[in-house]
């Protein structure tokens, strides 16, 4: 048991990647990144990671942010609460801990959007505490170790994978944890080419003696996502854009979007629905249909691009630059902008 540990530390110490949050591991540093990597790519993650250390490289500055701020740094990360989180739990840094980051896993885990697997990963790999930080990486990796066909997404398997892990945490514990997620990103991967080659802890593994890596771990199949139609308008005043904020709560809440409403069969009653706005159309086009995979739903949107004679003062009217610098537009919205210009219709004068 000690020896996988061992062996997992020494081929971390020996492989680890280069990852900007790793130069300087403040509490701060892992706690933005470990946000950030959940349910994002690492590649993604990177940039996102140090455009948001420029603009708040303290728990004060986060502290004080903007909303507004936050959440454009926050753009393209998906599941917004979670920037929204970080700002409260910066706040309470400050008042009740002088901003500076508690040190225990229990106190962490009392902060606004720190889960069990955040406060051990800070508690672990800054202030040496010897707890797990278990992510859905240790769970594969563990459930291979073990060839545990259970469905790792049930909480009392995760609760027994939790066990053992504890049971071979060594002191290094942050260490340990680093490298085990490690491993399990770059080698141990879900599908396709799983390097066992290349594994450390292979010779401890069941899986891989079993020949089971491929059918391990289980997870059984999600819930169907519920799919929404959808009419969107990229509306055009001159070289200003409609867009307006979305509702307080639900999904996307407070972000920005195009007008959008459930998807209209004819161009008659597209063109109405303008009128409904407030607006006087001048001229419509359909540029295509995109679609957007959220956690729970997908969004098949219609996507037009019109151009108007007058405003509205229910929608915000910018231009495309100002939209890009200031407002978070998630990114089922930029997907049409995107469409927008791959379909050359950057030129509004076109239409
Ligand atoms: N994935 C998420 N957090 C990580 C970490 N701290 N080390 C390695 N991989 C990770």
């Amino acid at each position: 048991m000690k020896e996988i540990a061992e062996k997992l530390i020494k081929w971390y110490e020996e492989n680890q990647r280069q990852l900007p949050w790793r130069k300087e591991p403040t509490p701060y540093h892992v706690w933005i990144s470990e946000i950030m990597l959940q349910q994002t790519r690492i590649e993604a993650v990177k940039k996102h990671y140090e455009t948001f250390m420029k603009e708040l490289p303290t728990i004060e500055s986060l502290a004080k942010v903007d909303e507004e701020k936050l959440l454009k740094l926050w753009e393209g990360l998906g599941y917004y609460s979670r920037a929204r989180n970080l700002k409260k739990a910066a706040i309470l840094v400050q008042e009740k801990y002088e901003g500076k980051m508690p040190s225990s896993y229990s106190e962490l885990l009392q902060l606004p959007g720190i889960g069990e697997y955040t406060a051990g990963a800070i508690a672990s790999i800054c202030f040496q505490e010897q707890v797990p930080a278990i992510d859905g990486n240790v769970l594969r990796v563990v459930a291979r170790l073990t060839a545990n066909s259970q469905d790792i997404l049930l909480p009392q398997v995760k609760k027994q994978i939790t066990n053992q892990v504890k049971q071979i945490l060594p002191k290094q514990a942050g260490k340990f944890n680093q490298a085990i997620m490690e491993l399990g990103e770059t080698i141990c991967i879900p599908k396709g080419n799983i390097n066992c080659n290349e594994c450390p802890i292979r010779e401890y593994c069941k899986a891989y003696s079993k020949q089971l890596t491929s059918q391990i771990p289980v997870r059984n199949p999600k819930v169907k996502k519920k799919t929404e139609e959808k009419t969107v308008c990229l509306l055009y005043y001159q070289n200003q854009i409609a867009i307006r904020k979305r509702k307080e709560k639900g999904l996307l809440q407070q972000m920005y979007e195009f007008p959008n409403i459930p998807k209209l069969e004819s161009m008659s009653s597209i063109e109405e629905q303008i009128q409904n706005w407030g607006l006087q159309l001048q001229s419509i086009q359909e540029i295509g249909k995109v679609s957007h995979i959220f956690t729970h739903r997908i969004w098949n949107m219609d996507c037009y691009i019109a151009k108007v004679k007058s405003k509205n003062t229910e929608f915000i009217w910018v231009e495309e630059q100002e939209l890009m610098q200031k407002y978070a537009l998630p990114t089922v919205f930029s997907k049409i902008l995107q469409r927008k210009e791959e379909t050359k219709l950057c030129d509004i004068q076109k239409i």
